[in-house]
This record gives structure tokens, sequence and C-alpha cells, in this order.
């Protein structure tokens, strides 16, 4: 009798998981585990694509690099079973329908463009990372009732575009804005297969997605130093972008006295102090950055003329950025005065606003991340990332891993194996949770 009960048992486990249906709710969600060495390999593979002769990757948003990496992505999507689309915007989007399809897709992923000379990690973790979740699903034999959706954004680096595009904030002048690829913004979309006319058909309105993930690497030194493997985001900051002219007047460097000078490079040195004494004498954690300045004519006998730079300000709050920005104009203002010179402050609409990572989310990564043996850390993210767009349309929640050293946006940027499984584990167990309705629950 007994052993009758032990084989009728162990034949209903087995005709169980061979009916997809049932599979999906009877398989043992404990045991998914990433393969931590299989997205290394992934990574280095995508780090070939742009590979940069001084270290890291070279994968500028609409370059050639940037396309043969995104051509590999899709190469793999289609490995692994996805329907791959490409929308207007140029984001990649790979589909595995759901056994409920009239259902919104779950929807996670990031961006595979890069700085100029970055690193090999950053965005590639959360692509790569979706793309194991699809992979630990399929091996196990679960179809979630929802679909999933895994999404590469367009040109994340310097504009988050891709991920605007698809809440609808993309302006007209964003379109105009050039990109580090030397392209406008409205070229590289249309390099990528995308169509900047059509852009209102990338939008996808609240309620048309259950969910937003993304899993990143950290970017920052925090979980590394505290060795916690998995952050849980709060709120990711606003970034606001300026181009600054400043017209002096360019004569002989021999014999225009000290005096007499208009010396536009002179009150850009001025001005990048000035940036940062603003930025670092109010408490908080904003941060303010000039990273591009050139300098014309640019030679060593002539008093420079004319300066372009950058100006971005970084922080969780709008109006703290809207405060720092003022008093910046206020000094540049006396610079102005002082050294016979003009400053003008053209605004980059290329910006991001400050999003805070939804509470039942957030609540739902932190638990699912403990039950799996890891500890985690709630912290903000100082870098931009698309889930800040997303989260204006749906409920939206990152998961951080560590970055060795703190280094990121740099050829050095490495995250472990161990670390990328953790993380991708903690990505699938979220989804599979979201599919079974955890976030109605919370
Ligand atoms: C994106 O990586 C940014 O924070 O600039
Ligand atoms: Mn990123
Ligand atoms: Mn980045």
């Amino acid at each position: 009798m007994r052993a009758y009960a032990l084989w009728t048992m162990g034949f209903l486990v087995l005709a169980a998981l061979s009916v997809p249906g049932a599979a999906s709710q009877r398989a043992s969600v404990p045991t998914l585990r990433a393969n931590g060495m299989r997205m290394q390999e992934r990574i280095l593979r995508l780090a070939e694509f742009g590979r940069d002769p001084r270290g890291g990757v070279s994968r500028v948003a609409f370059t050639e690099a940037d396309r043969q990496g995104r051509a590999y992505i899709i190469s793999l999507m289609r490995e692994l079973g996805l329907a791959v689309r490409i929308d207007p915007a140029g984001n990649i989007i790979g589909r595995r329908e759901g056994l409920e399809p009239q259902l919104p897709p779950i929807a996670f992923g990031s961006h595979i463009d890069s700085v100029p000379n970055g690193g090999r990690y950053d965005g590639v973790v959360g692509v790569i990372g979706a793309l194991e979740c699809i992979q630990v699903l399929t091996e196990h034999g679960i179809t979630t009732r929802h679909p999933l959706e895994v999404i590469v954004f367009a040109a994340e680096e310097g504009g988050l575009f891709g991920s605007r595009a698809m809440i609808g904030a993309v302006t007209p002048e964003a379109l105009d804005v050039v990109s580090q690829s030397g392209m406008t913004v409205r070229e590289g979309i249309r390099a990528i297969g995308g169509d900047p006319e059509r852009l209102a058909e990338a939008v996808r309105r609240p309620g048309e997605i259950t969910a937003f993930l993304e899993l990143h690497v950290e970017q920052g030194g925090t979980l590394e130093a505290e060795g916690v493997p998995i952050g849980v985001v709060e709120g990711i900051v606003g970034i606001n972008r300026w181009d600054v002219e400043i017209e002096g007047f360019a004569n002989h460097a021999g014999t225009t006295p000290m005096n007499q000078r208009r010396d536009a490079l002179v009150a850009a040195a001025e001005l990048i102090l000035a940036v940062n004494r603003v930025v670092t004498t109010v408490p908080g954690r904003q941060v303010g950055t000039v990273g591009r300045i050139e300098a014309e004519p640019g030679a060593i006998n002539v008093i420079p003329g004319r300066v372009r730079m950058s100006v971005e300000l970084r922080d969780l709050s709008a109006e703290k950025i809207e405060q720092l920005f003022e008093r910046i104009r206020e000094e540049a203002h006396a610079i102005e005065q002082r050294r016979g010179v003009t400053i003008t402050f053209t605004p980059i609409d290329a910006t991001a606003v400050p999003a805070l990572m939804d509470a039942r989310v957030r609540r739902l990564i932190a638990e699912t991340a403990q039950e799996l043996g890891l500890r985690v850390l709630s912290l903000p993210s100082g870098a931009g990332h698309d889930a800040q767009n997303m989260a204006r349309i749906a409920p939206t929640g990152m998961i951080f891993v560590p970055s060795v050293g703190g280094i990121s946006h740099a050829p050095q940027e490495y995250t472990r194996p161990e670390d990328l499984a953790n993380g991708a584990t903690v990505l699938v167990h979220t989804i599979v949770k979201i599919d079974r309705g955890a976030l109605s629950r919370k």
C-alpha cells in the first residue's frame, strides 16, 4: 500500500512536469540557479565587439561596434527561442510567450552600448542576466503565465534614449542632439534599424507592462566594502546636462599684456572650480562634473578665444539640481565680469528625471534574496539607468551586484562570476514570484 502511494505520487509529479501549464505551478522554484560561468563567457564574447586596444570596450551607441554587439545579442535571443523585434526607437525586444498571452508582459533588461573606453559589465550584465533567466526557465521546463520580454534599450549612455522613447518622452530637440558617435540621435536610431518618424509606436503605456526589472553592476564600492552580494536600489538620480560656451578673444600670446586678455580658458578653469565648489558646499550626495572641454584655436602661442565644455549635475531631487544650477549661473556671471568673457549655458535634451523604485518590488527583491541566503543592502543609484524611465509606466525595481574596487565607466570594470550568478538568480526568482501574483499580494 505504501509502495503504491509512493509510486502514484511519483507518477503525478512526473505527469505534472510534462504538462507545461502544470509545470509552471509545480516546478521546484528554489532549484533555479543561474550559471555564472556561462554568463561570464557571453559577457567576454560580447566584449569582442568594440574591443578597445587600451583595454575594455568602446561600443558607443550607433557605431559599427554597437551594431555588431546587437547582432550577437539578437542571435543569442533567437537561440533561446525568443521572438525578436526592433521597435521604432531601436530597442531590441525578445519575447517569450506566456500561458496567458493576453496578460501584460513582465519585462527585464538593460543596455549594451558603452561609454568610450568603458567597461565590459555596465548594462551588459543586465542583458546577459536577462537571457540567463530565460535559459534557466527553459531548462527547468517552466512556462510563466505572463509573457516575458527581454529589452535591450538603445543608446543608454548619454541620454537613456531608448527608454525615453518607450515612455513617450523624446522631444524633437532630443533627436537633434549629436551623440557620442558623431551622429545625431535621429541618424543613429536609423542606423540601428529604428525609425525616428514612428517613435510614437515605441511607446508603452501605464498598465501595458506588469513590472520592469533591471539587473546592473553597482558601479560604486559600497556592496564590496560591506561584503554584501545583493543591492536593492531605492531610487535613481536625476541628471541634467548643459553645453557651455565661453566667448573670449583670441590674441597673440606674446604681445598681449596679462591685464588686457579675455582668455576663455582661464574663465573655464574658474568655472570648473566654481561647479566643484557649489556642489560640495551644500550637504547631501549631489554630484557635479565637467567631463568634456575644448579650447580654440588650440595653439601654443594663441590666447584661447573660445571654450566649449559640458556641465552635468545629478541628485535624487530635481529641485536641488535646479538650485545648484542657479548658484553656478551666479558664479558664471561673476566670472564674466572679472574676465571680460560671455558664458552661455544651453540645456542638452538628454536629461533623466529622478525616480524612486516601487516599494513592493523593492520588498520582493529583498525577501527573495534573503530566502536564497543572500544578504541585501538598500542603496541609491548615482548612475542613470533605463529603469528610471520605466518607473514612470510600470512597477520597477533594480538589483545591484558588486563592482570590484567600485570601478565603472573604465576598462578595469569587473564583477565576479559568482556575483553575476547571484544577481541573475535573484532576478529569475523575482520574475517567477511576480508571475505568480506576488505584487498584487504586497
Ligand atoms: C549612465 O551610465 C550614467 O549614469 O551616465
Ligand atoms: Mn548602465
Ligand atoms: Mn554607464
